[in-house]
């Protein structure tokens, strides 16, 4: 097959066959390994969605038990990835620049590079790398991960020394798996170019650190969360959006290239951050949230008429992550703690059936040219 017609972002081009995550952009649905979106988030523990996304089914209570003692045992960083993050931290390089660092790291000080064992490393680690990095940007000396905690418990206490409560805990873990895997995403498909070479999987996720790193992938909720403080500072969320809006912003949140109607992932995201500031001191974040999403979809049709500017994931993310106690700083890198389960198990379904990647490109430069010596140029 050789079609030449050119597709610069990609967009009507299938590169890979996947049993890992699909999304239908006109009726608003992101399907998990088979199951609806709703139907595994408010469910899960991670490490459950851990096991469905590299085996394409539930675990058992023992695959369960085994899998959380094999994260376990593989969480704590080593001295080398430590001295990284502690440098990066006191140069003042973003979480970002930080969890590639860590994530390259790894394979410094492991034995081989088996692609299951660098998949299940990959995972356990970045709750650490992150945690790592932020402990010392903080000036204070890292934690250990606790043994007694689960996976997104432990990242929690990683961050912030405390054992989180059981509705933080159950936020985070909604978010997480609400954002483990969305189709061939920018660093999702680099993850996959990248193991196709047949290199080893850590060089794949530190390809994907890179380009979830990009504002265009995975930067919105930081500034999500600045709107959403200056709507509450103003107080009037309709004259907020309106001035915005006529002064030529994009309201962060809002839009989506798939997705035609309300991202589906955006509707999990609320219910679970409704959940979590029922009855708190600081509930008024959310429902700003909700008084600033209803006038932003209304004033956003009016704007671009017929345009179908919905809300996005990163919209409630910016709530609910500021909910369970994640530093403003640390979304994106909180976004890579979860992506990192579907780049892990992209990357094993690509090696399963693997075929290098390599599209082709139009040449658009001269042809013909004569060498011209240095001293006649
Ligand atoms: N606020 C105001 N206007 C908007 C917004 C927005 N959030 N989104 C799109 N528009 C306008 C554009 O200005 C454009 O108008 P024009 O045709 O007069 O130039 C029109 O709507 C269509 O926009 P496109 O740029 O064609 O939409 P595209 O599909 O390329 O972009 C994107 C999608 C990048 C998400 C965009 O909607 C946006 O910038 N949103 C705000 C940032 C954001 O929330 N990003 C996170 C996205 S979720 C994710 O990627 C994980």
């Amino acid at each position: 097959m050789a079609d030449d017609t050119l597709d610069p972002g990609l967009e009507h081009v299938i590169a890979a066959e996947t049993r890992l995550s699909h999304i239908d952009g006109e009726a608003g649905e992101l399907v998990v390994a088979g199951y609806p979106l709703a139907e595994l988030a408010g469910h899960a523990t991670f490490e459950e969605t851990v096991f469905l996304l590299r085996n394409d089914r539930l675990p058992t209570e023992s695959e369960l038990d085994a899998l959380r003692d094999d994260l376990r045992a593989h969480r704590d960083v080593p001295e080398v990835t430590r001295e990284l993050l502690r440098e990066a931290a006191e140069r003042g390089n973003g979480a970002m620049d930080a969890v590639r660092m860590g994530a390259a790291s790894a394979s410094l000080v492991r034995e081989t590079d088996d692609p299951e064992r660098d998949a299940l490393l990959a995972v356990a680690q970045f709750p650490t790398i992150v945690g790592t990095y932020w402990r010392y940007r903080q000036g204070e000396d890292p934690l250990a991960p606790r043994e007694d905690l689960g996976h997104a418990a432990n990242y929690l206490y990683l961050l912030t020394g405390e054992v989180p409560d059981e509705a933080r805990v159950r936020g985070l873990e909604t978010y997480l798996n609400t954002v483990c895997d969305h189709g061939l995403n920018a660093s999702t498909f680099a993850a996959r170019a990248i193991v196709s070479t047949e290199t080893d999987v850590l060089s794949a996720v530190t390809g994907a650190v890179g380009a979830l790193k990009g504002p265009l992938h995975g930067g919105a909720p930081g500034p999500v969360l600045d709107m959403l403080r200056e709507v509450h500072e103003s107080g009037d969320a309709v004259t907020w959006v309106r001035e915005a809006l006529s002064s030529g912003q994009r309201l962060m949140g809002f839009g989506h290239r798939v997705y035609e109607v309300r991202d589906p992932r955006a509707a999990v995201l609320s219910t679970a951050a409704e959940r979590l500031f029922e009855d708190r001191p600081d509930a008024d974040l959310f429902e700003t949230a909700r008084e600033t999403e209803r006038v932003a979809v209304d004033l956003l049709e009016e704007h671009k008429p017929g345009r179908q500017l919905e809300t996005n994931v990163e919209f409630y993310t910016a709530v609910l992550l500021c909910g369970v106690g994640v530093p403003q700083e640390l979304f994106t890198a909180t976004f890579g703690v979860a992506r990192v389960a579907g780049w892990t198990a992209h990357c094993l379904e690509q090696l399963a059936n693997n075929r290098i990647v390599r599209p082709r490109s139009r040449y658009v430069g001269e042809r013909g040219r004569t060498w011209a010596a240095l001293e006649a140029r």
